[in-house]
């Protein structure tokens, strides 16, 4: 539908809603139950949570039944006075039926591609049973792994997040949410969500307007940009205001500046924990604070409900606020189509859920996300050396726990475990023991074995959301059933199934094989057994910094230099004991084939405010297998009226390359891709001289330069 004849039908339908009916389509609610009829009937509801709870992506969830669904739509339909349809929400984060990686580990993949099929794949299947609205994607930056949601998004760095923020957008909407098999989507939370102090959810966060601007910002940018419908606002506070009752995020910046027309969603009951913050004094005030700064829907506290109509009536918002916020949520129903089409076919989601096109997807996502981060001696692929095969450890067996966090509808008996994938993939002639249960057992079984594979790692629950650890090593016992297994001196190899980094820095000392998968959902147990055996060559790159240890943090690739960088004198940035350097980069990955960068070539020395320089090297596959090679872009401003990082991610490719096969691969840099939140407080890029450098990680390459001869200013 036209955006023109949108907004004449909202003008239509607000000019005739009370002001209470108005509170209601701002007021969104749990799981609807019996005590919610009345209100459903008289307006008083415009959204609910087809979840059990605010934790439901650490619960068991019921089905959620189309039927039903249907029910209360009809009851919003046909028996309240305006006959304003549901919008039906649930968290399908990554996957709903078939369960693809969590988000970090689509990262991992480093190709949107796969990013927006699977959100596609995810659309399909909760569509089919009546949900309209995904709170997803999560586009926050998270450079503290020791935050439990850094498994909820894409990792570190501003521009693969948005490349996949994007990609994610157009998964979930396509070219029309309306579309039976497409879901509205939200970015979130919007903003800077992932800097909290010490990585505890929910805590403080105090980042400079900059840091905002150039870290936090621009993934939901591209969200914007790639035509979100949603935005949800953050639990947090950013330097003293939270967001939820943060006008200049969700006001001056979000629409003033963006010009983003649909609607803000609080998280989880944050209107109310506008007290806890204390910046409200009780639930009227959080209701009026929230919808002065720009919150248009309360999710579930109940403030706007109680006092929204109150604080219009006495004067203490402005209607009109009260209408604009109306406005975007009807267009959003509108942009939804449901007011065509409330209800949802009841036989569609038969023939999709699980549907053996939507395995394939998240198979192959899966395989793309496993990040071979340690492979001495050629010891991967498993092959003819090895006859006699071990494979143990705590998530060997596991299934369930192969999803990762906030996985509603997952089915436990969709999933193969990593042990018996190994089994049944193994080639003749070899012989594969599983062993579960005590260290001896699984000792006396290595001991009489050629290779053990042990498969550690976190449970979930170890991370997602108020799931934040102070240690980054394997959990409680596995370090010490690794270290036991690797003093055998029989080859090691293992598998480490994670929703963040960890620190194991021992282990990337000692142990000879280390295969990584960010939780990899569903498929993750064949995609492992693929890569241990060599069906599959690993591609998968870092999406974020792996640390020595917990100390490092915050530890990212895209650092400042400061004045006395780590590498000069003695009186300098650096720990007296330990390292500054990561155990393993931003952007890092092997591959059993090897790939040689040579021939950089820039297209001229000079960029000029109008032009661009095209910046290529050649790729080649020197090894013996076809493999895929993330080919990675990073730029340096040497001199800016602010501090620069020492390297910048600006683009990216994922190719595939035959055994001896060669590739040019060619980048195009314009000014757009040199700007940055400048001293003036404006957006744009300086003139100055550049490194630019590509290369398979954020510390290795071939660098040239090149001078940007005018400052030019861009749109943010
Ligand atoms: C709280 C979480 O922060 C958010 O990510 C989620 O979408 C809502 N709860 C709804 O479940």
């Amino acid at each position: 539908m036209q955006t023109r004849s949108i907004n004449l039908r909202v003008d239509e339908l607000l000019a005739r809603m009370t002001l209470e009916e108005k509170v209601g389509q701002m007021t969104q609610v749990g799981v609807l139950q019996d005590e919610h009829v009345e209100m459903v009937r008289s307006g008083a509801i415009g959204s609910s949570i087809v979840a059990s709870s605010a934790w439901a992506g650490h619960e068991d969830q019921p089905d959620v039944v189309v039927d039903r669904l249907n029910e209360w739509q009809r009851l919003a339909v046909q028996e309240s006075r305006l006959g304003i349809p549901l919008l039906m929400a649930r968290d399908v984060i990554h996957g709903f039926r078939t369960i693809f990686p969590i988000p970090l580990g689509q990262a991992a993949t480093w190709s949107p591609e796969l990013v927006e099929r699977g959100a596609a794949v995810a659309a399909r299947e909760a569509a089919g049973v009546g949900i309209h609205w995904t709170f997803a994607p999560m586009v926050d930056i998270a450079r503290d792994p020791r935050w439990g949601r850094i498994a909820e998004g894409y990792g570190e760095d501003p521009v693969l997040a948005s490349a996949m923020a994007a990609a994610a957008v157009r998964g979930f909407q396509g070219d029309d949410p309306a579309a039976p098999d497409r879901l509205m989507a939200c970015a979130k939370h919007f903003a800077a969500y992932g800097a909290s102090e010490g990585g505890r959810d929910y805590d403080t966060v105090d980042v400079s307007e900059r840091t905002l601007r150039d870290v936090h910002l621009p993934s939901f940018r591209a969200a914007v940009r790639a035509g979100v419908g949603t935005l949800m606002s953050a639990f947090h506070e950013i330097g003293g205001v939270p967001v939820t009752a943060n006008s200049h995020l969700l006001t001056g910046i979000l629409r003033r500046e963006w010009g983003f027309d649909g609607l803000v969603i609080s998280d989880w009951n944050a209107v109310a924990e506008l007290i806890d913050h204390g910046v409200a004094r009780d639930r009227r005030d959080a209701a009026r604070l929230a919808v002065l700064a720009g919150v248009d829907v309360d999710m579930c506290s109940g403030c706007y409900r109680d006092h929204l109509a109150e604080l219009v009536r006495s004067n203490d918002v402005p209607a009109a606020t009260v209408d604009d916020s109306v406005r975007r949520i009807l267009r959003t129903k509108f942009r939804l189509g449901l007011f065509e089409q409330p209800f949802t076919d009841n036989h569609r989601s038969r023939t999709i859920l699980h549907c053996a096109e939507h395995v394939a997807a998240a198979r192959e996502t899966a395989a793309a996300g496993i990040v071979l981060l340690r492979n001495e001696g050629g010891l991967l692929p498993l092959g003819k050396r090895c006859s006699r095969l071990v494979i143990a450890g705590p998530l060997a067996q596991a299934r369930r726990e192969l999803f990762g966090t906030w996985t509603l509808n997952g089915v436990e008996s969709d999933v193969a475990a990593i042990a018996d994938c190994v089994r049944q993939t193994a080639p003749r002639g070899m012989t594969v023991t599983a062993v579960g249960g005590l260290v001896d057992e699984i000792c006396s079984a290595a001991r009489k074995s050629d290779m053990v594979v042990l498969v550690v790692g976190e449970h979930p629950n170890r991370s997602g959301e108020a799931h934040s650890v102070d240690q980054l090593g394997l959990p409680p016992g596995q370090g010490e059933l690794v270290r036991t297994l690797a003093a055998l001196c029989k080859p090691l190899i293992l598998v480490v199934v994670s929703g963040r980094p960890l620190a194991l820095t021992w282990e990337a000392e000692h142990v000879p094989a280390i295969l990584w998968t960010f939780h990899p959902g569903g498929e993750g147990g064949p995609a492992v057994a693929d890569a241990l055996f060599g069906r599959i060559n690993p591609s998968g790159r870092l999406p974020v910094t792996m640390p020595r240890s917990v100390g490092q943090i915050p530890l990212y690739y895209s650092r400042k230099n400061t004045g006395r960088p780590p590498a000069t004198c003695r009186f300098r940035s650096h720990y007296i004991e330990g390292s500054y350097r990561p155990l393993f980069p931003f952007g890092f990955g092997l591959s059993y084939t090897r790939f040689e960068y040579s021939d950089l070539e820039l297209s001229a020395a000079t960029m000029s405010a109008d032009g661009q320089v095209c910046v290529a090297a050649r790729v080649t596959n020197v090894g013996d297998r076809s493999g895929d090679e993330v080919v990675q872009l990073y730029v340096r401003d040497l001199v800016g009226s602010v501090t620069r990082p020492v390297a910048e991610l600006k683009s990216f490719r994922r190719i595939r390359l035959e055994p001896g096969e060669g590739r040019r691969v060619e980048f195009v840099l314009r000014p757009e891709h040199l700007a940055f939140w400048r001293l003036d407080g404006t957006w744009g890029a300086e003139a100055g001289e550049f490194t630019v450098r590509i290369g398979p990680n954020a510390v290795e390459g071939l660098e040239g330069r090149f001078t940007l001869d005018n400052a030019v200013a861009q749109a943010e």
